[in-house]
């Protein structure tokens, strides 16, 4: 991504690597924006109050979240991860945790966290977007890149195919085969911003 990325640098605009947990301003900014990465960090109360440490007066806190630790996708993976042969498979720490279910606040939690911070106005909100994938595969595609990433590094790759074959076929028999899937996928949205 930061490869790809690098193609839209321009005196105003930076790419960097770093941990977002982590990050702090060198002078103080307007706008803090964090697009579906913060869920895979724990403590979301400290890492939104060193955040608030970077920004300038009147500054911005902006976030969004997924809020699908319940969706079939996710449920259905946990569940094979605790099911022989993968549970052995991961060896003695044992399947890893989905971030999403770990880390991922309830919104009033959020706006709380907003209103302690010092945030003079704030928005939080759950929304849901209805998205109509072509069928299972496509399914599975999506969630290549997201919950199934903890699988992928905790297992070797054939035994992470294997998984991803069983997996499929879970989610045949939970979609009914049915196409397109319906797929709604919930996002938590929030923004705070600071007195001038
Ligand atoms: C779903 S992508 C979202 C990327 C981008 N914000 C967007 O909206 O297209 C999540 C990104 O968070 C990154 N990520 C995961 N943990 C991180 C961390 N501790 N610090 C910074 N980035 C992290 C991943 O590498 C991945 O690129």
């Amino acid at each position: 991504m930061l490869t790809a990325a690098r193609a839209y640098e321009s005196s105003n605009v930076t790419f960097r690597d770093g941990d977002l947990s982590t990050w702090r301003a060198t002078t103080p900014v307007d706008l803090v924006l964090a697009a579906a990465s913060l869920q895979w960090v724990p403590d979301h109360a400290a890492v939104l109050a060193s955040w608030k440490e970077s920004l300038a007066p009147g500054g911005q806190l902006a976030v969004q979240v997924p809020a699908n630790a319940h969706a079939p996708t996710h449920v259905i993976a946990t569940e094979l991860a605790n099911e022989e042969p993968y549970l052995s498979a991961f060896g003695a720490v044992g399947p890893p945790h989905d971030p999403v279910h770990e880390n991922v606040l309830r919104p009033d939690e959020y706006a709380r966290i907003l209103r302690d911070l010092g945030c003079s106005d704030q928005r939080v909100f759950l929304r849901v977007y209805p998205h109509e994938l072509e069928n299972v595969d496509a399914v599975v595609s999506w969630v290549r890149g997201t919950t199934l990433t903890r699988f992928a590094r905790a297992l070797p790759p054939e035994a992470f195919e294997e998984f991803v074959r069983d997996y499929t076929l879970r989610l045949r028999r939970h979609y009914r085969d049915v196409a397109p899937v319906f797929f709604p996928f919930s996002r938590i949205l929030f923004w705070g911003q600071l007195p001038d």
